[in-house]
């Protein structure tokens, strides 16, 4: 559990806080490309660490991400016209670039120089793999961007979602490294003789409370979970924990999966979940009312929500959870997303956690908590560079999981497996089963 001084510094994050000030040392996804289409396309409200800033793609195509409020007397820039290489307010018409700079102050005579003395707040960014980052430190030069492989695919091959979590960041994130609730949550309905023997799907009903190891790594923390399996070897899911909000689950193959899981803070209550990597080759889950998404609107918590959500119970099918017996039935909605969506949500816009009971399936949370506010703590006491932001590198990880000799240490021998940008051909995916 946590004291409430602790839950608070860990959860929160707007501008001066202890968990705001180490995000803000990162590059953070912001919005994705396809929000902002076009050249001089409509000016975009996007809410990030508790602040609210207007994203505008400018005449020659750079992103900008700029206060909302103009730094003249305070109306939003959300207003303004797109044009020629800048966001005029409406108001009075100054007008900014991408940049902050004032390039235009019309209402002012032409002699003045009071255009030079003004500038509104920017952050810089850079778009890849379909995602706009922006940089919200205090740097004036920011670190290099972080290597997620999932992030720099090619563009006919990579894929990203957004999709928002009403609920704090770290309820999110904290479903993500929590491999023991897969086999309640998402197939606790599920019998093992569903299951091809052999298969990481058989193990992961065959015994469904794992042992851990936990360690801290250069990007964060990872563990690897085993299940003894039949003939003498060890099923092992290895998952990561990235600074400051990223995770790589253990689904699928160790060697294979590269996708990056992002739980961007939008505010304290409400989260912007990215998720990075390969195109979907096949529907996640069968097309319904339940993962159907709202259409967009332009408000601060418009974007990218669920039709199924907490107004409608998820659209949970009692008949379905009375059955128990297929994929989806132990919760009664559709899909691993939402079901995870319903419970994380369920906790509350912001989980006091001085009320929990932590157990040992839970050792990878301690960790997880800890390793953040120790290097939240390191930064805001010692001025220490956070893990990672100057070695983008450490973020070419990879997790899934493997089959392992009995006696084998896990680390040392997931070494290969977990570097990234190698590819495995001689990997056979077919053994993970359909869950995993
Ligand atoms: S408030 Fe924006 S120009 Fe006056
Ligand atoms: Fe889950």
């Amino acid at each position: 559990m946590l004291i409430p001084e602790e839950n608070e510094a860990l959860c929160r994050v707007g501008p001066g806080t202890l968990m705001g000030k180490l995000m803000r040392e990162y590059w953070v996804p912001a919005l994705l490309s396809s929000e902002v289409p076009a050249p001089d396309s409509d000016p975009l409200r996007v809410l990030i660490l508790g602040e609210q800033l207007i994203a505008f793609r400018d005449t020659g195509g750079q992103v900008g991400l700029i206060q909302n409020n103009c730094p003249h007397r305070g109306a939003s820039l959300f207003f303004g016209r797109n044009e020629e290489s800048g966001l005029r307010c409406v108001y009075h018409g100054w007008k900014f670039s991408v940049d902050g700079t004032c390039v235009d102050m019309p209402n002012e005579p032409a002699e003045s120089d009071f255009k030079h003395k003004v500038r509104a707040v920017a952050y810089p960014t850079r778009e890849r793999g379909g995602i706009v980052w922006a940089y919200l430190g205090p740097r004036s030069t920011p670190p290099p961007l972080p290597s997620f492989e999932g992030n720099m695919l090619p563009e006919d091959e990579g894929q990203v979602t957004a999709i928002q979590r009403e609920c704090n960041w770290f309820q999110g994130l904290e479903g993500d490294i929590d491999t023991s609730h897969f086999s309640f949550l998402h197939a606790g309905s599920m019998d093992v003789s569903t299951q091809q023997p052999g298969t990481f799907s058989y193990y992961m009903l065959a015994d469904r409370a794992p042992r851990y190891s936990v360690v801290d790594t250069d990007f964060g923390t990872m563990y690897g979970a085993y299940r003894e399996t039949d003939d003498g070897r060890r099923y092992w899911r290895v998952a990561n924990f990235l600074f400051p909000f990223w995770t790589m689950p253990p689904q699928g193959m160790l060697g294979h999966k590269i996708t990056a899981r992002g739980w961007v803070p939008m505010d304290d209550t409400h989260t912007m979940f990215y998720m990075a990597g390969p195109r979907f080759r096949r529907a996640a889950a069968p097309a319904g009312p339940w993962n159907r998404m709202q259409p967009n609107t332009t408000n601060w918590l418009g974007r990218f929500r669920l039709t199924a959500n907490a107004s409608n119970d998820y659209m949970i099918d009692r008949e379905k959870q009375r059955r128990n017996s297929a994929m989806d039935d132990f919760t009664g909605i559709q899909g691993i997303h939402l079901q995870d969506q319903a419970i994380t949500e369920s906790e509350g816009p912001l989980y006091d956690r001085s009320s929990e009971h932590l157990a040992s399936s839970d050792m990878m949370i301690i960790r997880v908590r800890r390793r953040l506010m120790m290097a939240a703590h390191a930064l805001a006491e010692q001025g220490l560079t956070p893990p990672g932001v100057d070695d983008p590198e450490v973020f070419g990880a990879r997790a899934g999981g493997v089959f392992l000799p009995r006696e084998a240490e896990w680390l040392a021998a997931t070494e290969d497996l977990r570097r990234g940008f190698v590819k495995h051909p001689e990997l056979d995916s077919s053994i993970t089963g359909p869950l995993v």
